[in-house]
């Protein structure tokens, strides 16, 4: 059995990372979204409510589920029997952290591979953080985000 891990922040997860998960849940046969637990890095959404956010949104397929973890992203790899790291790539300026994050893991192990999928042209621009900064103030999210994550984010931004 393939099985691959879809790593990332997701705070919160967009229709862009859920277009990049369906394509890589028809390549591989298990998908298991790592969503990182970075203390250094404040989030909207706790590590808790991603997870719950995405497995929500990932209920329709069968062959993915959502953990949260810290440490080592090779470790956590090896710790669920994954060969590959699935990333998204939007344009060239994702280009160079992907390579210094695949060359820091290929380094740490040779056994994971990390593939690459190019982004649908309909979501190369957007990001968590282009997506927050819409709610923030206020603008309209329908499409950007899936829609237990909108109003999650609406909730969110209303207690701020
Ligand atoms: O969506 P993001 O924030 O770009 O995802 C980054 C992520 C979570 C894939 C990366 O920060 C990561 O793997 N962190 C775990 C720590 C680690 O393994 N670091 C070495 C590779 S940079």
């Amino acid at each position: 059995m393939r099985v691959a891990v879809y790593p990332g922040s997701f705070d919160p997860f967009t229709n862009g990372h859920l277009d990049i998960l369906k394509r890589a849940a028809g390549i591989f046969d298990h998908i298991i979204i790592g969503v990182l637990v970075n203390p250094a890095k404040s989030c909207l959404f706790s590590p808790e409510e991603r997870v719950e956010m995405i497995s929500e949104v990932i209920k329709p397929f069968e062959n993915v589920r959502a953990i949260h973890f810290n440490g080592l992203l090779v470790d956590f790899c090896q710790k669920v029997g994954a060969c590959a790291i699935i990333r998204g790539l939007r344009a060239v300026s994702d280009y160079e952290y992907e390579m210094q994050m695949f060359s820091v893991n290929n380094r740490l192990s040779s056994e994971v591979e990390t593939v690459f999928l190019m982004s649908s042209p309909k979501f190369s621009f957007l990001s968590s953080s282009i997506a927050k900064e819409v709610a923030r103030y206020g603008g309209d999210v329908t499409g950007l985000v899936p829609e237990n994550i909108q109003s999650a984010m609406l909730a969110k931004f209303a207690d701020i």
